[in-house]
C-alpha cells in the first residue's frame, strides 16, 4: 500500500514544456489514492490546458490569486492549510528563484509562503539555465529551507540540447514522494467517528438531550488525522470548531446519526463511537409548540427506544474494526465487558461519569478493554488521551488485519 494514500497533495505546475508530464503525474497520484488539487501559473496554462488537469483531478484548477469564485470555494489560505504535501512539477528557474527568496506574486507562490506543507520541487529547464550559479545558489537556498529538490535528470532536452535539466518522469516523482513520506500509525485507514449528544425533538422548540460536550470525539478526530488517517466525524450539536482537514457531518437526532453512519460505514476501516446517543425519543414529535394548558398539572411524554447505532453498524458492516465507549456511573468494568460482547466490538473504552467526571470536562481517564486484555489510561488531557488510545487501537487493528 502506498504511503501517499489519503494524503492531500497540491500539484503546482509552472510554465515549462515538461508540463505535459504533469498530467501523467496527476493521474498517478490519484491512482495512489491521494487527494489532489492543482494550481497552475499563468505561463503553465500556455503549455497545458487547465481543463486537462481539471478532468484528471475532478476538481476545479486554481490559477488566479484574485479569482473571487475560486476564493469563495477554496481560497489560497484554505488551500495552503489543506495541503499535506505540495509538489511543483515542473518547477521553472523563475519559480525556484521566487520561492528561494520568499516572493508571493501569484497564487502558487502565495500558497507556498502561506503553507506548512512539505514542499517538493521537480526542476525542469534548459541545461544552461540549470547550471547558472544563480540557479544553483537558489537550489542550495531551498535545501537550507528544508525544501526537497527531486531531479533534474540528464538527457536530451526539448530544445535539442543534451545535459542536466530534464524533469523526472512522473513515476520517479511518485516513488520519491512515497519514499519521503513516513508511514504513520494510521496511514491508509479511513476512520468514522461519532461525537457529541443527540437531540430528540419534542416539538419545534424543545428536545431531550444530555450533557455530552463532544470533546473526546473531537480530540480523537484531530489525533487520528495527525496520525495519518482520513477522518469523518459525524457530530451532534456541540460548541466546538470543526477540526480542519476532517470531513464533519452535522446531525441532530439518533435516527439521523444512524442514517449518516450507514452512508459512510461501507468505505471506512475503523468505527469509533463516542457519541452519547439518547436511548429514547418521544413517540410523537408535535408539529406545534406544546401548550402549557392551565387546566393540567402533569404532562406525560411517551418515549420509544432509539436504535443502538454502534451495535447496528458493527453487525451490518462486519469488516469494520469497532471501538465503543461505555460511560458508566457504577460497575464500570463489568458493564463495559458485557457491552464489548453484546455489541460485538473489538475494543471498548470504559469511563466513569457523574460526580464531576467525564462529560464536559477537559480531562478523562479510561480503562481500555479488548477480548483478551485491558489497560488503564490514567486521568489526562483529552487530546493526550486520544493519542494514547489511538496508538493502542492502531496496534490491535494492524494485528487483526495481519491475521487475514
Ligand atoms: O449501551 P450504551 O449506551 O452504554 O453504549 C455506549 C456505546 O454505544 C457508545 O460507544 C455509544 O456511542 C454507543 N451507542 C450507540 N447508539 C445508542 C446508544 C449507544 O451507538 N443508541
Amino acid at each position: 500500500m502506498s504511503n501517499i494514500k489519503n494524503k492531500k497533495i497540491l500539484l503546482g505546475i509552472t510554465g515549462g514544456i515538461a508540463g505535459y508530464k504533469s498530467a501523467e503525474l496527476c493521474r498517478l497520484l490519484i491512482k495512489q489514492q491521494a487527494e489532489v488539487r492543482v494550481c497552475m501559473t499563468q505561463s503553465a496554462t500556455e503549455f497545458i490546458s487547465p481543463l486537462t488537469l481539471q478532468a484528471l483531478s475532478t476538481k476545479p484548477v486554481h490559477t488566479d490569486l484574485f479569482d473571487h469564485e475560486a476564493e469563495a470555494a477554496m481560497g489560497h489560505i484554505e488551500l495552503a492549510k489543506w495541503a499535506d504535501i505540495i509538489i511543483i512539477a515542473p518547477a521553472t528557474a523563475n519559480t525556484i528563484a521566487k520561492i528561494a527568496h520568499g516572493f508571493a506574486d501569484n497564487l502558487l507562490t502565495t500558497i507556498i509562503l502561506a503553507s506548512h506543507a512539505k514542499l517538493y520541487i521537480a526542476p525542469a529547464m534548459n541545461q544552461n539555465m540549470w547550471q547558472q550559479p544563480q540557479t544553483q545558489q537558489n537550489i542550495q537556498q531551498l535545501a537550507s529551507l528544508n525544501i526537497k529538490t527531486l531531479g533534474p535528470a540528464h538527457g536530451i532536452q526539448a530544445c535539442g540540447d543534451t545535459g542536466m535539466g530534464r524533469m523526472l518522469e512522473a513515476r520517479e516523482i511518485i516513488a520519491e514522494l512515497a519514499k519521503n513520506t513516513p508511514q504513520t500509525l494510521l496511514t491508509n485507514t479511513t476512520i468514522l467517528i461519532t461525537a457529541g449528544p443527540t437531540q430528540e425533538a419534542l416539538d419545534p422548540v424543545r428536545y431531550l438531550s444530555n450533557r455530552s460536550s463532544g470533546k473526546m470525539g473531537y480530540a480523537i478526530a484531530k489525533a487520528a488525522l495527525q496520525m495519518g488517517a482520513k477522518v469523518r466525524l459525524i457530530s451532534g450539536p456541540v460548541n466546538l470548531p470543526e477540526p480542519i482537514g476532517v470531513e464533519t457531518i452535522k446531525i441532530q437526532s439518533a435516527q439521523q446519526l444512524l442514517t449518516s453512519c450507514q452512508q459512510y460505514a461501507g468505505d471506512s476501516d475503523i468505527f469509533i463511537a463516542t457519541a452519547a446517543v439518547a436511548d429514547f425519543r418521544p413517540i410523537v414529535q408535535s408539529q406545534q409548540k406544546i401548550k402549557k394548558q392551565d387546566d393540567r398539572d402533569k404532562l406525560t411524554i411517551e418515549l420509544t427506544k432509539n436504535p443502538d447505532i454502534l451495535a447496528t453498524i458493527s453487525h451490518d458492516f462486519p469488516h469494520l474494526f469497532t471501538l465503543g465507549f461505555a460511560a458508566e456511573t457504577e460497575q464500570l468494568i463489568t458493564s463495559a465487558k458485557k457491552k464489548l460482547k453484546s455489541k460485538k466490538l473489538d475494543m471498548i473504552a470504559a469511563n466513569q461519569v457523574g460526580d464531576n467526571l467525564g462529560f464536559e470536562k477537559n480531562d478523562n481517564a479510561i480503562e481500555l478493554i479488548w477480548h483478551d486484555g485491558q489497560i488503564s489510561l490514567p486521568m489526562m488531557d483529552k487530546q493526550n488521551l486520544a493519542f494514547k488510545l489511538l496508538s493502542l487501537l492502531a496496534k490491535h487493528y494492524r494485528n487483526c488485519n495481519a491475521a487475514y
